[in-house]
């Protein structure tokens, strides 16, 4: 069946895992990446995929309305993968509004294209919304997040996230909208940006610099490789069922600080190091203002209905993800080039 996907925020990091994924297994569907290329954005992470004739890219902004609009009777889309984010909770600390602008109204932004263009003729049409498993607040101890357990973000960051899934769900209530939604957990993997905690730690380890750890390192991740979010995405927008959310997770926890120490392990190895060099850089520095302490989440629905499970263990994907920046050196100078440096300077130079 021949389709015409809008993919918001392809040029990201989880959406141009998505994008190849859909251009390749799919060459009679259509995909019209947009993205307006924000810091996170890069099309050098789709160029082996950017010549393919079954893609076309568009710079364009979710909060613009007269362009969605534009673009939405030029390609008349009959589904949509929606990435397009600011994704970084340090990022919403700063800089709040700029969550509140382009999660939620850029989120409403693209839903009211929707309901506008697709008139109520709501078969075979999609709107698949990409969310965080951040929306759920932080975990004690012990327990997992389910489909079921109560909005409490705690960021600007996931707030502006929730605060989008609270619309898309609205837009099902209201008029009836196909929508689907899934709460990933943290994703690991090629070109991600490196303000985020792992490419970060490896670019520092790889120049001998000090590697931040927030607070005492105990802050729990559940890490799940790209890889396999986008093959759930896949999963899901074939065989989801309108009206559902589900979550995504890697069954796979850890602490900060042991995962910066196995982390440190793999660099001693990959760099020929002596064992222990690495983990020399690791400094513990001011913590995240509201860091949540735990997330985990319960996938056993995807599993279940949908057949979906992780298919990387974790050090396997770690390694893979070290010898993909190791091997990219000329990416990650390119994107931590110019702005980054500003970024990095106000984030940690008070820290130490
Ligand atoms: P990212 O920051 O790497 O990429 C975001 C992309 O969106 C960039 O290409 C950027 O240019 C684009 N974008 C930002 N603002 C835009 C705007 N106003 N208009 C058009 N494009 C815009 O993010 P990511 O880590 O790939 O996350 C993608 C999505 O997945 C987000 O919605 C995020 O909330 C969600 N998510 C991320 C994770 C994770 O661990 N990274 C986990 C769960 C869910
Ligand atoms: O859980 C899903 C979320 O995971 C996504 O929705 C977000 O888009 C994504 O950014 C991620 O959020 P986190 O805040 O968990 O990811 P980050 O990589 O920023 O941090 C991971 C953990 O490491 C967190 O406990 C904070 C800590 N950390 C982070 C950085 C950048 C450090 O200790 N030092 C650092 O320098």
């Amino acid at each position: 069946m021949r389709k015409v996907i809008l993919v918001t925020g392809g040029a990201g990091f989880i959406g141009s895992h998505v994008v190849r994924l859909f251009v390749t297994k799919y060459p009679d569907y259509r995909i019209v990446n947009l993205d307006s290329l924000t810091y996170a954005g890069n099309l050098e992470n789709l160029a082996d995929v950017k010549d393919m004739p079954n893609y076309t890219f568009e710079k364009a902004d979710i909060t613009d309305d007269k362009t969605i609009d534009a673009l939405f009777a030029k390609y008349q889309f009959d589904t949509v993968i929606h990435l397009a984010a600011e994704s970084h909770v340090d990022r919403s600390i700063m800089d709040p509004l700029s969550f509140v602008k382009t999660n939620v109204l850029g989120t409403g932004t693209l839903l009211n294209a929707c309901r506008i263009h697709w008139k109520d003729h709501f078969d075979e049409k999609r709107f698949y919304h990409i969310s965080t498993d951040e929306v759920y607040g932080s975990l004690g101890k012990e327990g997992l997040f389910t489909e079921e357990t109560r909005y409490d973000p705690r960021s600007p960051y996931s707030s502006s996230k929730a605060g989008s899934d609270h619309l898309v769900r609205a837009y099902f209530h209201t008029y009836g909208l196909p929508v689907i939604i899934s709460n990933c957990s943290n994703n690991y993997g090629s070109h991600q940006f490196p303000e985020k905690l792992i490419p970060l730690a490896i670019r520092n380890i790889k120049n001998s610099k000090p590697v931040p750890v927030y607070g005492k390192g105990e802050n729990i991740r559940d890490w799940l490789w790209v890889n396999d979010h986008a093959r759930a995405i896949d999963v899901i927008f074939h065989q989801g069922k309108k009206g559902e959310t589900y979550n995504i997770g890697g069954f796979n926890e850890w602490k900060n600080i042991a995962l910066i120490y196995l982390l440190c392990e793999i660099m001693d190895k990959k760099l020929n190091r002596e064992k222990g060099t690495s983990a020399e850089l690791i400094t513990f520095v001011k913590d995240r203002a509201g860091h949540d302490l735990r997330y985990a989440i319960d996938a056993t629905k995807l599993n279940r209905e949908l057949g979906w499970k992780p298919s990387v263990q974790f050090e396997e994907g770690l390694e893979k993800t070290v010898d993909w920046y190791l091997e990219n050196e000329t990416w990650l100078e390119n994107v931590t080039s110019g702005t980054y440096q500003q970024y990095y300077e106000k984030q940690y130079e008070k820290r130490v």
